[in-house]
């Protein structure tokens, strides 16, 4: 039988995205208990993406009723005039786009000198010659699986193989760089974007949705990934 085991943990982080909001507390809860490796916070600006969410007073709130480590997506332009008061309100991880700044290197240094661990996104259309120059300057990288903005939108199949060749490159130029992935991640497709290579997985509406409790949602979801 051939070992797919992967190299390192795959840790899952619900998107509070698709949470119930007037229950936030208890959304949080459910996940921490649930055995949620973090939290994924969505930060949304009507501008770099058609669509607001919630921001700095949301993270605050939540910062104070979690102990789990919150990553902040930001999908938003000028990203570099929020990293300071978003690590200040309790982020643990900050992640940028490539397309939303024109200083990706001084942004990646910002973030780890205001005290949170640095990650760049890149959209379906972005092509991995984007991440060329700073790939050996970061940790993890954001591979969107869908086109970003709105939860429970269907995983696009091309960035599979998008995965598996960033994955060769990141062997390459920085093997502890750690690959995530959000958008569309079911129990379908966990287990091939793992395989792909990516080890930090976001799901929102797999895991919070009125199907099924969010243990068990967690549950089905490291199931898929866990069996050989
Ligand atoms: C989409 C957001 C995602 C979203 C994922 O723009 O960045 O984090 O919450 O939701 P699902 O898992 O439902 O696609
Ligand atoms: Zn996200």
């Amino acid at each position: 039988m051939i070992d797919t085991t992967p190299t390192e943990p795959v840790r899952i982080g619900p998107s509070i995205l698709s949470a119930d909001f007037l229950r936030l507390g208890q959304e949080a809860a459910a996940a921490e208990r649930g055995g949620a490796d973090y939290l994924h916070f969505d930060v949304m600006d009507g501008r770099f993406v058609p669509n607001i969410s919630i921001g700095l007073p949301v993270l605050t709130a939540l910062r104070g009723g979690t102990s789990l480590p919150i990553d902040v997506h930001l999908m938003i332009v000028e990203p570099e005039r929020w990293v300071e008061p978003f690590v200040t309100a309790g982020a643990n991880s900050v992640t940028v786009h490539a397309e939303a700044t024109m200083h990706l290197h001084r942004l990646m240094r910002a973030i780890t000198d205001a005290g949170a661990e640095p990650g760049v996104a890149i959209n379906p259309a972005t092509p991995l010659t984007a991440l060329d120059e700073i790939l050996p300057f970061v940790q993890r990288v954001l591979v969107m699986t869908v086109n970003p903005g709105f939860g429970g939108q269907a995983f696009i199949p091309a960035m599979l193989d998008k995965v598996r060749r960033l994955r060769a490159t990141i062997d390459r130029v920085n093997p502890r760089c750690r690959i995530q992935v959000d958008g569309g991640i079911t129990i379908e497709t966990i287990r091939p974007v793992v395989d792909a290579g990516a080890s930090l997985i976001v799901a929102g509406s797999a895991i919070y949705n009125d199907r099924q409790s969010v243990a068990e949602a967690l549950g089905a979801l490291r199931s898929a990934v866990s069996v050989s």
